[in-house]
């Protein structure tokens, strides 16, 4: 504990010292979210983080969270320095749209209006009309629906899945998936809410539509916390990440939270509701790479400038 207590004092004091900012994920150790709040940097969903870094005065932000965000930091802010405690920290969406094949893919199919996920390679959003996160997902392809245009998604099929069936969109969908989020089973929800009646279900449209069928809120990390906060409830079910259920409990004190089900044997669970690259980050790595500056993100400048476009499409549109 007093070694925990000593590396937070002394990255809080490097970070004044080289005037760099901690933009933290709420998947990520709970002591990450809490050193971000206080020392003046954000604990957020992806499009907040994203927000957040471009707005921000500092010259270097530390991302904690997934390599998709740090890059996204870099081609909003190219100017600025942008860490990683560890830059091995990936995504199994990221991972599974591999640019070449996502571009034969588009090439494909050159009628539809290309809307990809922040969970992506700059190489993937450069090539992309929209990039969208989990919050505003859903409301883009609405309006892109709306114009009459025809959606090529990528990557993720559930997310995709979900906004198909809301939006009523023809949309075209890769398939990727996360495997933290598919690894939630809907008959073991259903279970479980049996023996818990008055609980409400709160999940993140990266699980199966069998698991999003159950849910009481569908949303991104940040609407479910809002969700946990103000809905009149005692007691919630959560099918997301469990490393949410710290800011969960800071918001909404005295309710009760538990983690859905994933798979019916925990031998074939890869992941247990916790992303393996979200808990790459740590106090250690963290004041390592204030120390010395390692660990720099580094997006091609041709291919930030594309990804740009896309990235800035959706937060002009979320303004
Ligand atoms: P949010 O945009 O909801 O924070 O989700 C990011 C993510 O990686 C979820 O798995
Ligand atoms: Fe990717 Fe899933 Fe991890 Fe989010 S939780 S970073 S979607 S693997």
């Amino acid at each position: 504990l007093d070694e925990k207590i000593q590396l937070k004092k002394r990255i809080a004091e490097l970070l004044k010292e080289k005037q760099a900012v901690l933009v933290a994920h709420y998947y990520v150790d709970s002591d990450l979210q809490d050193l971000a709040e206080e020392t003046g940097g954000c604990v957020s969903d992806s499009l907040e983080m994203a927000r957040f870094g471009r707005d921000h005065a500092a010259k270097t932000l530390i991302v904690a969270g997934v390599k998709f965000m740090g890059e996204t930091a870099k081609i909003l802010s190219p100017e600025k320095t942008i860490l990683m405690p560890d830059l091995d920290a990936t995504c199994s969406l990221d991972l599974g749209c591999d640019p070449e094949e996502f571009a034969a893919f588009c090439d494909a199919h050159p009628d539809r209006t290309v809307v990809v996920y922040a969970n992506t390679s700059a190489a993937v959003k450069a090539r992309a009309d929209w990039m969208v996160t989990s919050s505003v997902g859903l409301d883009i392809v609405a309006h892109l629906h709306a114009q009459g245009k025809k959606i090529l998604w990528a990557p993720d099929k559930h997310l995709g899945g979900y906004i198909q069936k809301q939006t009523g969109a023809d949309m075209l969908l890769w398939q990727g998936s996360c495997l933290v989020h598919d690894e939630f089973k809907g008959i073991e929800l259903e279970i479980l809410k049996e023996s818990h009646p008055e609980a409400k279900i709160l999940v993140h449209p990266e699980s199966p539509a069998a698991v999003v069928a159950l849910a009481d809120v569908v949303g991104s990390t940040s609407q479910l916390i809002n969700a946990a906060k103000t809905m009149d409830a005692q007691e919630f079910i959560v099918a997301t990440d469990n490393g949410i259920l710290h800011k969960m409990q800071m918001a909404a004190p005295g309710k009760k939270f538990i983690v859905a089900p994933t798979a019916g044997n925990s031998a074939t669970c890869k992941s247990c509701a916790h992303c393996p690259w979200m808990a790459m980050n740590g106090l250690r790595n963290l004041l390592h790479v204030l120390e010395t500056g390692e660990n720099q993100i580094q997006v091609d400048p041709v291919v930030g400038k594309e990804a740009k476009r896309s990235i800035d499409r959706m937060l002009d549109f979320a303004a």
